[in-house]
């Protein structure tokens, strides 16, 4: 629903108190003043630079100037017998450390619904002191939807062949959704002015750019698909077939993502990355460990901005890397809770979100994960990545003797604790010091034997709980020491 048929609800049912969170207010007023008009209800704004403006009205009236208490008594003169009137005060969460604006804020919103007076805040962010806490209710203002995003482009590119055609436009508007309009605006004229027409590079562009600045997402762009990793068949199959399958439209058809959890190396980041590029949608990554260690106290708001500009920009991939370390204060002291109310408002997404976002997250300890996060419904699966079984291997050594341009057939190194990062490792270090990979893997230590105790606990915990990555099915521990698992799986083919 658009912000003015939501606003208009909650006036009509004379909700005397409203938040609306939104970056562009210049639009939220416009929309604003769209209903007052068309309602007929009196209205009035109220900011600290220009004081109370009545629209269409020059002449400001004498109503405090810019004392932000006098703004909120002023409401009641714009009441007229008959009608419902609404006052909305920008950047008003500025004013709120004050008990007495607490207090005058508190007996309006009371006593308008006596009079029919509305106090709208109009802020960026959504931070209501206690005592208000029951008596505003919050309405966020959305990010431009795609025929929003696409009038914006039609009233720029004005001129003949400025505005791409079809199937172009489409890709143009899937670059720009998850923008503000004033942004989206701004990446059109851009692309004007370097190429006289509208094209999706330039909006990608400065979108990757936007992102970065914020501090929230970064878009992930990379060139590899799910052919740069051996094996993981399983889990590869799994998520084309629920990502690709038709009916998406329906939102309970929707797939939700996958969990990873494996050992270090094994390549679930590599997955998460190469996802976006398989299945045609933009990767968006959210740091959740860098944005709890930078912005303390402004964590949740920040994580809900992230989440709403992935929504925005559906259908996309949400990657969320290293899950438990965003969590690691969860059950421990030291950041105040932080980080357990940031994992409930992505416990909440996760539950709530009707939007296309397929959320995939890695994690190497579950014991660091509260349980409730890989419940059935949050997640499509849970999937882990134990070590590369032997043709798994032979896939991943074969992949990376030719992209490190080695000898194909000089004799490969003992390799049964190794993971595939250690086989790239390998190569690499052959490469590097021109050696054959005999005596490059002396410098290898996998870290199924550095870590063999929590390699193995992870195991244990994932036997029987968790889908298999390379096989279809559920993940069963094949027992042993690693010296039987090397008997079991020794092939003969290799050496
Ligand atoms: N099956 C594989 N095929 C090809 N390359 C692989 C495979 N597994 C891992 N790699 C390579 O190993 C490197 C490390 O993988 P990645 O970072 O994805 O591991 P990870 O499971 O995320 O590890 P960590 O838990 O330490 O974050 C990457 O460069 C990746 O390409
Ligand atoms: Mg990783």
């Amino acid at each position: 629903m658009i912000l003015r048929e939501r606003l208009s609800e909650y006036i009509r049912a004379c909700f005397t108190g409203l938040w609306i969170e939104s970056h562009e207010h210049a639009d939220a007023l416009t929309e604003i003043a769209r209903l007052c008009r068309d309602e007929q209800w009196h209205w009035a704004t109220w900011d600290i630079e220009s004081g109370l403006t009545l629209p269409g009205q020059a002449e400001t009236p004498d109503a405090g100037g810019t004392d932000p208490l006098a703004a909120i008594r002023s409401v009641n003169a714009l009441v007229t017998p008959e009608g419902t009137a609404i006052l909305v005060l920008q950047n008003f969460h500025r004013f709120l450390q004050s008990a007495e604006i607490v207090q005058a804020l508190s007996r309006q919103i009371i006593a308008g619904k006596q009079n029919r007076t509305i106090l709208v805040i109009l802020a960026p962010v959504v931070q209501i002191p206690t005592e208000l806490e029951k008596m505003f209710v919050v309405i966020e203002h959305e990010l431009p939807g795609r025929e929003q995003l696409e009038q914006i482009a039609r009233g720029i590119a004005v001129e003949e062949g400025e505005l791409p055609d079809q199937p172009d436009l489409e890709r143009l508007l899937d670059a720009a959704s998850g923008l503000t309009r004033l942004e989206a605006e701004n990446a059109y004229s851009l692309s004007l002015v370097r190429h006289s027409r509208l094209m999706p590079e330039t909006v990608w562009d400065l979108k990757t750019q936007t992102l970065r600045n914020s501090g929230l997402l970064s878009l992930y762009r990379g060139s590899e698909d799910f052919s740069s990793l051996g094996g993981l068949e399983a889990l590869k199959s799994f998520c084309r077939r629920s990502m690709l399958h038709t009916g998406r439209d329906n939102p309970l058809r929707r797939p939700r993502g996958v969990l990873l959890l494996g050992v270090p190396g094994t390549g679930k980041s590599a997955f998460a990355k190469a996802l976006g590029r398989e299945t045609g949608r933009p990767t968006l990554v959210l740091d959740v460990g860098s944005l709890l260690g930078s912005l303390v106290g402004q964590t949740e708001q920040n994580v809900r901005q992230a989440l709403w500009i992935a929504d925005a920009m559906a259908p996309c991939i949400l990657f969320i890397d290293e899950l438990e370390k965003a969590l690691s204060g969860i059950s421990g002291q030291g950041d105040s809770g932080v980080s357990s109310r940031l994992f409930g408002t992505i416990l909440t997404w996760m539950n709530d979100h009707t939007s296309d976002v397929y959320l995939i997250a890695t994690c190497n300890d579950i014991s660091r994960l509260p349980p409730e996060i890989s419940r059935a419904e949050r997640f499509d699966a849970v999937v882990f990545l134990d070590l590369p079984g032997r043709q798994e291997k032979q896939l991943i050594w074969s992949q990376y003797l030719d992209i490190f341009q080695l000898d194909r057939d000089q004799r490969l190194p003992l390799d049964e604790e190794w993971t595939g990062a250690e086989i790239k490792a390998c190569c690499r270090l052959a490469a590097l010091l021109d050696v054959p990979l005999i005596q490059a893997a002396q410098n290898v230590v996998p870290v199924a034997v550095t870590a063999a105790e929590s390699v193995e606990r992870l195991r244990n915990w994932a036997s029987g709980r968790c889908l298999s990555a390379s096989q279809p099915g559920i993940y069963r521990q094949t027992g042993g020491t690693a010296k039987s698992r090397r008997r079991v799986s020794r092939d003969p083919s290799n050496n």
